[in-house]
C-alpha cells in the first residue's frame, strides 16, 4: 500500500474494535512493556507543550494531558478522532484533536512545542520521513521526540512477496505450552509494507492494516538529516505484574518486543 488513504481506511474500519479493545484494558502489552517505557522517557510533562502523533482513542493523549501537559493529538482515522473527541466532550482535559496525516501538521505552527511523541504508531504511517520532517519543524529549539515503536530486529511477523520473512521459532512443551525458542528474520534490510492482521481474541472483530518495515538505520538517518540527535535508547523489558498475569511475555526478557527513542532537536547555529 502506497499512500496514507489506504491507511485511512483501513484504521476507520478498525475503530470500533480498536477502541473496544484499548478501553476494556485488554492491551496488556502497552499496559505492562510499552507504555510504561514512553511514560519514562517522556519524563515530568507539567506544564509542557505536547503533541501526539497517531494518537489512535486519545489513552496516552488524556494520560499526559491529566499529568499536567497541554496536549495536543492527531491521527490520520476520523473514527478514532471521533471517538477521542467523544471522551473529551465526557471528561473534558482540555485536549484539541485532529484528524490528519502525520505528514501534513499545516494546522500547527512550528518552534511550537516542547515534546513531540509518536507511540507504537510509526511503523503504521506510510511516510515516515515526511512525519518526521513536520515534527522537526514544530518543535522548538531543543525539543524532544520520543518515538516507541515495534522492534524493526525482531517482528512478531512481517511478509514479503507472499513469503513470512521474520517470526517466532516455538515448540510445545509436554505439558502443551508454548516455548519461545528465538525471533528469526530475513530481509532485513529491505524497506517494505506488508499486511498485519490483528486477529487475537481479544479482540470484537479482527481487522487487517498495513505496516512499514524499515531498518533502524533508516530512522536514524531521517532523525539525523533533520538536525535531531538520539539522546536516550532503549529495549524495554516486560514488567513482573505483566509476567505473572500473561507469561508469555516472559520471551520479551530474552528478545525485545519493541524500542524507545529519544531525539533532541539541535537548535540551528550548533548543526
Ligand atoms: C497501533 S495504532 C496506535 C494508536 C495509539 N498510539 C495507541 O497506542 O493506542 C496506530 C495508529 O497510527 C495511526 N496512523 C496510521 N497512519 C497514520 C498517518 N499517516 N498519520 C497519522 N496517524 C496514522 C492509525 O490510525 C492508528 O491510530
Amino acid at each position: 500500500m502506497k499512500s496514507g488513504e489506504g491507511n485511512r481506511e483501513q484504521w476507520n474500519k478498525a475503530a470500533e474494535s480498536w477502541v473496544e479493545f484499548v478501553r476494556s484494558g485488554q492491551n496488556y502489552y502497552s499496559e505492562h512493556l510499552n507504555g510504561p517505557a514512553l511514560i519514562q522517557m517522556m519524563g515530568n510533562v507539567k506544564g509542557m507543550k505536547v503533541l501526539d502523533i497517531g494518537c489512535g482513542e486519545g489513552s496516552f493523549a488524556r494520560f499526559f494531558a491529566k499529568a499536567g501537559a497541554k496536549v495536543t493529538a492527531i491521527d490520520i482515522s476520523e473514527a478514532l478522532i471521533q471517538a477521542a473527541i467523544a471522551e473529551e466532550e465526557r471528561h473534558p482535559l482540555g485536549i484539541t484533536y485532529y484528524a490528519t496525516d502525520a505528514a501534513d501538521l499545516h494546522m500547527l505552527q512550528s518552534q511550537n512545542f516542547d515534546v513531540t511523541y509518536c507511540y507504537m504508531a510509526i511503523m503504521d504511517i506510510h511516510d515516515y520521513a515526511g512525519t518526521i520532517a513536520e515534527i522537526a519543524r514544530i518543535l522548538k529549539p531543543k525539543g524532544r521526540l520520543v518515538i516507541v515503536l515495534a522492534h524493526p530486529c525482531f517482528s512478531l511477523w512481517r511478509v514479503l512477496n507472499g513469503k513470512q520473512v521474520s517470526g517466532w521459532k516455538t515448540r510445545t512443551r509436554r505439558d502443551g505450552t508454548k516455548e519461545y525458542l528465538y525471533n528469526w528474520t530475513s530481509n532485513y534490510l529491505q524497506s517494505h509494507s506488508y499486511p498485519f492482521e490483528w486477529k487475537h481474541n481479544r479482540l470484537t472483530y479482527p481487522f487487517t492494516t498495513t505496516g512499514y518495515h524499515r531498518p533502524l538505520s533508516a530512522y536514524v538517518k531521517t532523525l539525523t538529516t533533520h538536525g535531531f540527535a538520539i539522546t536516550q535508547l532503549d529495549e524495554p523489558q516486560p514488567t513482573e505484574d505483566g509476567v505473572k498475569a500473561h507469561p508469555p511475555m516472559a520471551k520479551h526478557y530474552k528478545i525485545p518486543h519493541s524500542i524507545a527513542i529519544e531525539a533532541t532537536k539541535i537548535p540551528a547555529k550548533r548543526r
